[in-house]
């Protein structure tokens, strides 16, 4: 059943942790690519690319991506064809926010409504220590940005090992962005990523 024929939260198949390319290969052919074409991604590429960027690799429960003082304050959105997702580790599922296809809001740059996903990377500020988190400035976010940058690599090298094309993207109109993914107001959006494959 393709994804599209979904109306609700999907659950996942457990992500492949083994195999994939060489780690000295991948970073070699690691590459921003903005070019994409509207083939859609499988679910176990799904579970494989939410794994490497945020997916749990520990039996304490810590994940593929540092974070500062382990506080663990950072959600990945997948912006799909079928809706807005919330990736949720812990039961390798991707909880459904609403069923509109905002790929579109996710950025300024035309591919974003063509490629098969755009990931969004969330800081919760209540999670991260902040006090008045409501009212935090940019400032509050240094290590929720630094955290997504360790999550945002993590996702170009299992790109380049899939042979997928991937972009990080800080050209986002984040007012609009947040309206569109429903955030509340301690929830702040770091930066969006393009997956999909490239253009022939
Ligand atoms: C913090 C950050 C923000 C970026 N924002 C954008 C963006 O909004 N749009 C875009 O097309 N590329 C964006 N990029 C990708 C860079 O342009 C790209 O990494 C750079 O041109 C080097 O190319 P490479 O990734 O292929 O090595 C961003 C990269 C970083 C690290």
């Amino acid at each position: 059943m393709s994804l599209s024929a979904y109306n609700q939260d999907i659950k996942l198949p457990e992500p492949n942790k083994k195999g994939g390319m060489p780690l000295m290969q991948a970073l070699n052919e690691r590459k921003s690519t903005r070019e994409y074409d509207s083939r859609k991604l499988s679910e176990q590429q799904l579970s494989d690319l939410l794994w490497a960027a945020w997916g749990i690799n520990r039996p304490d429960g810590k994940h593929t991506a540092p974070s500062s003082n382990d506080k663990q304050e950072m959600s990945v959105y997948a912006a799909l064809e079928s809706g807005l997702y919330l990736y949720i580790p812990e039961s390798l599922a991707l909880k459904q926010i609403h069923n509109r296809d905002i790929r579109k809001e996710t950025g300024r740059q035309d591919f974003v409504e063509v490629a098969a996903v755009n990931l969004v990377y969330v800081a919760d500020l209540i999670k991260s220590g902040v006090s008045e988190p409501e009212k935090a400035g940019p400032e509050a976010l240094n290590k929720s940005a630094i955290n997504t940058g360790f999550m945002a690599q993590n996702v170009y090298l299992w790109c380049a090992s899939e042979k997928l094309a991937c972009v990080v993207r800080a050209f986002i109109d984040i007012p609009v962005l947040t309206k569109a993914m429903e955030l509340a107001p301690h929830q702040r959006i770091i930066i969006s990523q393009t997956v999909g494959y490239p253009k022939k």
